[in-house]
C-alpha cells in the first residue's frame, strides 16, 4: 500500500514537524502550502534532519482546479493531514470574511478532492477554541461547544461541523485533534516556528523579548482568580502533537477507528499560569524577563487544560516533553535562528 499523505501547511510551524515525523515513521510526506505564513526553506531543514526530499507544491487551497494537480500527479494519497489556515484570533476580528473564506473554502476542497480521489483518511487542526469560554478544566471531548468568541475560534467550530457532515457520505474517516497551546521547536535546534507574520503566541514572544527583538513583554491581567491571578493555559510541545497525526493516522488506516468521525484533546493535562512559565524560561535560559503586568485582554479565557486521557488510551499517545524542555527548545531555536535561512 502507498505511504503518501498530503501535509497542507507544510511549510508551517506545525506541519513542517509533522513531515519529519511521517519520514520517521514510515510515511510519504508530500507538502503543500501557499507560503502566506511560511517559507518553503523550511523544507531543506526538514532535509537535513531526515535526510529526504519532500516533495513541496505551491499552491492556494482556495484554488480547487489548482489543488487538484496534486491528486492527478499522485493518485495514490492514502491520507491527508489539513493543517493550512490562517490562524491569528486578533486579526479574524478585524477580516473576518479573509478567515471565513480561506479557513473554510480550503477544507471543503479538499474534502470534496479527498472523496474523489478515495482518500481514507483526514485529520484536522482543530483547537481547543472550540471549547468556548467559562468550561471547566480539565475539559473532555464530551464537553458542549459554546459559541466561539472569535471568527478565528468559529472557523474550527463550522470546519469541525463540515468534517461530521461530510465524512459519513463517503468510505473516508476523520480524526479532529483540539491542539491547545503548541510551542517549543524541535530538539536539533535546526527547526521552529518561524512564521512571516508576527508572532503572537507566549512563548515565543518571551523568547524575542529575551533575545532582544522586542523591547519588553507584557503580561495581560494579574487579577484573574488564579493561584498568581494570570491566566492559566496547557502547553503541549510541538514534537509530541507533530506524533499525535502520525498515530492519528494509522488508527485511521489501521482500520481501528470505529466511527466516521473522531475528536481527541491534545496537551499535557497540565494548566500553567503565564508568570509559571516566564519562570521556566528563566530558569531554563538563565536570563531575566523583561516584562510587565499590564491589563486584562479582551477575549481571553481564564483557564483552560485538557483532560488527554483519550489520546493517550484511545491513540497510545503521551506527552514526551514537559515545560522545561519546551522553553529550552524554543530557546535554543530563538538563538540558531538568526544563522539560518528562515
Ligand atoms: N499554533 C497554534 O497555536 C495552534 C493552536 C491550535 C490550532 N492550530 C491550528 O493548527 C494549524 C497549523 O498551525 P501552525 O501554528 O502550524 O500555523 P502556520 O501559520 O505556521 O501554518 C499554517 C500554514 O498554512 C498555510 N496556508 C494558510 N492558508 C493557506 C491556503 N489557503 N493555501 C495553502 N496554504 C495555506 C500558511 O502559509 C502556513 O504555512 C492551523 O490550522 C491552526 O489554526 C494552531
Amino acid at each position: 500500500m502507498s505511504k503518501k499523505v498530503l501535509v497542507t501547511g507544510g511549510t508551517g510551524y506545525i506541519g513542517s514537524h509533522t513531515i519529519i515525523d511521517l519520514w520517521e515513521n514510515g510515511f510519504e510526506p508530500i507538502s503543500v502550502d501557499n507560503g502566506c505564513n511560511s517559507d518553503v526553506s523550511v523544507l531543506q531543514q526538514v532535509e537535513i534532519l531526515t535526510g529526504k526530499k519532500t516533495i513541496h507544491y505551491n499552491i492556494d487551497l482556495c484554488n480547487k482546479t489548482e489543488s487538484e494537480k496534486i491528486f492527478i500527479d499522485h493518485a495514490d494519497i492514502q491520507g491527508i493531514i489539513h493543517f493550512a489556515a490562517l490562524k491569528a484570533v486578533g486579526e479574524s476580528t478585524e477580516i473576518p470574511l479573509v478567515y471565513y473564506q480561506n479557513n473554510l473554502i480550503s477544507l471543503m476542497n479538499m474534502l470534496e478532492l479527498a472523496s474523489t480521489y478515495k482518500v481514507k483518511a483526514f485529520i484536522f487542526s482543530s483547537s481547543c477554541t472550540v471549547y468556548g469560554e467559562g468550561q471547566k478544566s480539565p475539559i473532555n471531548e464530551e464537553a458542549d461547544l459554546i459559541p466561539a468568541s472569535s471568527p478565528y475560534g468559529s472557523t474550527k467550530q463550522f470546519s469541525e461541523q463540515i468534517i461530521k457532515d461530510f465524512c459519513p457520505t463517503t468510505d473516508m474517516k476523520a480524526v479532529l485533534l483540539r491542539y491547545f497551546n503548541p510551542a517549543g521547536a524541535h530538539p536539533s535546534g535546526l527547526l521552529g516556528e518561524s512564521p512571516k507574520n508576527i508572532a503572537l503566541n507566549l512563548v515565543p514572544v518571551i523568547t524575542e523579548t529575551a533575545i532582544g527583538k522586542r523591547k519588553v513583554m507584557t503580561v495581560f491581567g494579574n487579577d484573574y482568580d488564579t493561584r498568581d491571578g494570570t491566566c492559566i493555559r496547557d502547553y503541549i510541545h510541538v514534537c509530541d502533537l507533530a506524533h499525535a497525526h502520525t498515530l492519528s493516522l494509522e488508527y485511521i488506516l489501521e482500520q481501528r477507528q470505529p466511527d466516521p468521525v473522531d475528536v481527541f484533546n491534545l496537551g499535557i493535562g497540565e494548566g500553567l499560569t503565564v508568570l509559571e512559565i516566564i519562570k521556566a524560561f528563566e530558569k531554563v535560559s538563565g536570563q531575566k524577563l523583561n516584562y510587565i503586568l499590564g491589563d486584562r485582554r479582551p477575549g481571553d479565557i481564564k483557564a483552560i487544560f485538557a483532560d488527554n486521557t483519550k489520546a493517550k488510551e484511545v491513540l497510545s499517545w503521551k506527552p514526551n516533553y514537559l515545560v522545561d524542555e519546551i522553553m529550552k527548545t524554543a530557546w535554543i531555536w530563538e538563538q540558531n535562528r538568526s544563522q539560518l535561512p528562515l
